[in-house]
């Protein structure tokens, strides 16, 4: 039997009221704030994107400062939120902004989501925070809280699934509160409804009405069937300095992490000889110094687990690596995007 979750409503706004975060997207929730803190959160927490978006809007207050911005600037303000085409398709959505919508983002939800980037979530979020539309905004987040409270077995990865709860929210989100209600639902999904082990029950405000709670199923709810095992690559990381300054190349191939700059890597787990010798193949007068240790870095659909050395090199001619470029560690750190992943061999470089 379908859910009414017409009487959610008021306590959700209630509860929202009292504890919503205070986040400069909320207390101004212009459309471009709402657009890149909505991108950002993705698949990013809360407190861990607010220094992200202070220093994007510093650096690139409006949406004309993004549609020009450069390739490699954007990258390095996007270094450690991951998923990095979601900053490619801010900067394509923002010059079709430009050019098609007279630099102000559409206040309509059909014209949102023809720009890359944004989605069904995105362009409710977008449509109910920043222009106070009707419209809901479904992330895994709200699919866990509406499916708990319903009590639902559903499977949320299923489309139809989701277009099903997007209906059902339409139906019943309050017309002068959209944007409140929307995110009443995602703070409380990320707050007290949480995905990971028990959720806070006792402190819900709709603890009375929800059904898997009553029913002790809310550890079983949201169903979602297991994912594909995620791919392993075996990695050996270099860290090659010559004076002070540190070898680093642009990634070119196609798919992960490309056109961000890395350490120059080799495929597979090299023990400390097998990388003496496989260093004579690109360098002459270059000695592994030292074994860095293991590291792992987990993708969406991939797991790097890594190896590294720090190898000294004498001259920057004696080495012999395509498109490598020899950088000191300040300028890395101002100017060039190594992604989170080489985390653990970074702090090798002063
Ligand atoms: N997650 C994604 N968007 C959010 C928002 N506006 N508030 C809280 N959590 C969110």
């Amino acid at each position: 039997m379908k859910y009414d979750y017409r009487e959610t409503v008021e306590y959700l706004l209630h509860w929202y009221d009292l504890n919503a975060r205070i986040l400069e997207w909320r207390s101004n929730p212009k459309p471009y704030f709402v657009w890149i803190s909505e991108i950002m959160l993705q698949q990013t927490r809360v407190e861990a994107v607010k220094s992200y978006f202070d220093r994007f809007i510093k650096e690139l207050p409006t949406i004309k400062d993004l549609a020009v911005v450069e390739e490699d600037r954007l990258m390095k303000l996007w270094e450690g939120l991951g998923y990095y085409n979601r900053a490619r398709n801010l900067k394509k959505a923002a010059i079709v902004v430009m050019e098609q919508y007279g630099g102000e983002l559409p206040a309509n939800r059909e014209e949102l989501k023809k720009l890359p980037g944004i989605g069904s979530y995105t362009s409710g979020a977008i449509g109910s925070i920043a222009f106070q539309l009707p419209v809901p905004a479904v992330d895994g987040n709200v699919l866990r809280v509406m499916k708990r409270i319903a009590g639902s077995f559903d499977d949320i990865t299923k489309e139809k699934i989701k277009k099903e709860l997007e209906d059902d929210i339409e139906e019943i989100i309050p017309k002068d509160r959209p944007g409140d209600f929307n995110q009443a639902l995602m703070e409380l999904g990320a707050t007290i409804c949480l995905p990971n082990g028990k959720p806070l029950c006792e402190q819900c405000p709709v603890m009375h009405l929800c059904k898997a709670y009553h029913n002790g199923d809310e550890m079983k709810i949201p169903v979602k069937p297991k994912k594909k095992e995620r791919l392993l690559e075996e990695k050996t990381v270099l860290v090659m300095e010559c004076g002070g300054s540190y070898a680093i190349r642009k990634r070119t191939e196609k798919g992960l992490l490309h056109g961000l700059w890395e350490l120059p890597n080799l495929e597979g787990k090299l023990t400390f000889s097998q990388m003496e010798n496989a260093i004579q193949t690109f360098a002459t007068h270059a000695l592994v110094t030292k074994k860095l240790g293991e590291a792992k870095h987990i993708f969406s659909h991939k797991e790097w687990h890594m190896t590294g050395y720090y190898i000294k090199v004498e001259r920057k001619e004696d080495v012999n690596l395509p498109e490598i470029l020899w950088v000191d560690n300040q300028r890395i750190c101002e100017d060039y995007s190594l992604p989170t992943a080489f985390e653990a061999y970074r702090k090798e470089l002063i």
